[in-house]
């Protein structure tokens, strides 16, 4: 089978086509042919060595993939041979065949491609934790979404549009007319300005209900300050770590020095919450994200969540693909075909 294999750690020129053995489903198993693999960031942030959940290097990454199914393991039933199916995977998904534990595979959404169907697990599921499951958000609140152009910031605006809420989202300013287009209520450009001044003033000082934080460090203070009473800050990544070099080294170090410490006294005195979420960190929760997958499902029948695939490369061209959402070209997914 083809798989991509980051070789070291690098830019993107170390990932490299290779063989590997033909994978064969394991007991509680489902073989499938992959069609499509969703790119996540943590995928770059693995290539660079900065993501501590990755498999040691060298390594196959890739947490989602659509196809077939080819074959079924031992004590697996409820698919059949040649069903279009979806899969969150434990890494792997950068290979033309993958096995997965049957748990971790739904069927194919029959109005979505194979590439819009890559494009759901990682994103929606991550998403549908931060604003239902640990978010809570109501209707009558205000959430706002950070890097909402990039793939779970897209999941979370349609999921948040969906719950009724007002939404605000920063993100490059290139985005801004397609987030419009998509439904954000209020853009903000936080590389050009200061994001949450610009918060504070559209919402006359009071700020916002939930925000989610993919970016990390110094961002996580700021985005604690424009909570307003009752406010929860979700953190769920740290982008603000990507890049190589001794200057990114040292700039990683000064993030780290300015994350945040939270108090109970002090998040009683402002009635604030913070909570994380980490999908990586759910595989023994699977009766829950079977139960977050349905109701992503449900809204993939009516009509509110669109998972958009912003660029399809093939698997020859994966260093183009993360160079792409390096340079923050994207807007929502990036995926591969093999
Ligand atoms: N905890 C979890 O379970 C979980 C699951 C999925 C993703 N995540 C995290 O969520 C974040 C978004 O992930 P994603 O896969 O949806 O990716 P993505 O948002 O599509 O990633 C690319 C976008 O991130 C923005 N960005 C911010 N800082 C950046 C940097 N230093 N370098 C390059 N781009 C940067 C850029 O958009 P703009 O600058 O235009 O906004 C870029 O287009 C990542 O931090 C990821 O690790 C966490």
């Amino acid at each position: 089978m083809k798989q991509i294999v980051i070789t070291r750690k690098g830019d993107a020129s170390v990932l490299k086509i290779g063989e590997a053995p033909d994978a064969k489903p394991g007991k509680g198993e489902v073989l499938i042919r992959v069609l499509a693999s969703g790119i996540n960031f943590a995928d770059i942030l693995a290539r660079q060595g900065l993501y501590p959940d990755a498999p040691k290097i060298p390594c196959v990454v890739g947490y989602e993939a659509a196809g077939t199914v080819e074959a079924l393991g031992e004590d697996v039933s409820g698919f059949d041979k040649g069903q279009a199916v979806v899969a969150l995977v434990r890494f792997g998904g950068y290979s033309d065949v993958v096995s997965v534990p049957a748990n971790q595979v739904f069927a194919k959404p029959d109005s979505l491609t194979f590439e819009q169907a890559a494009a759901l697990p990682v994103n929606y599921l991550t998403a549908y934790g931060l604003l239902v499951a640990m978010g809570s958000l109501k209707q009558d609140e205000s959430v706002l979404i950070h890097n909402a152009g990039g793939g779970v910031g897209l999941a979370a605006l349609d999921i948040a549009k969906h719950i009724g809420a007002t939404t605000y989202g920063t993100a490059s300013g290139s985005k801004h007319g397609f987030l419009k287009e998509r439904g954000l209520d209020h853009a903000i450009d936080y590389r050009t300005t200061d994001w949450l001044s610009v918060l504070l003033d559209l919402t006359r000082g009071k700020g916002v209900e939930l925000i989610i934080d993919p970016l990390g460090g110094g961002n996580w203070k700021r985005s604690y300050k424009g909570l307003r009473s009752t406010g929860r800050l979700g953190v769920f990544g740290f982008s603000a770590a990507a890049g190589l070099g001794l200057a990114n080294k040292l700039r990683l170090l000064k993030e780290l020095a300015k994350i945040p410490r939270f108090f109970p006294l002090s998040m009683m005195s402002s009635n604030k919450g913070v909570f994380g979420l980490n999908l990586g960190h759910m595989w023994h929760e699977n009766a829950k994200i079977r139960k977050w997958s349905d109701a992503i499902l449900q809204g993939v029948n009516e009509g509110w969540v669109r998972p958009y695939v912003d660029k399809v490369f093939p698997f020859e061209r994966v260093a183009e693909a993360h160079q792409y959402i390096e340079s923050r070209k994207n807007i929502g997914k990036v995926v591969l075909v093999p």
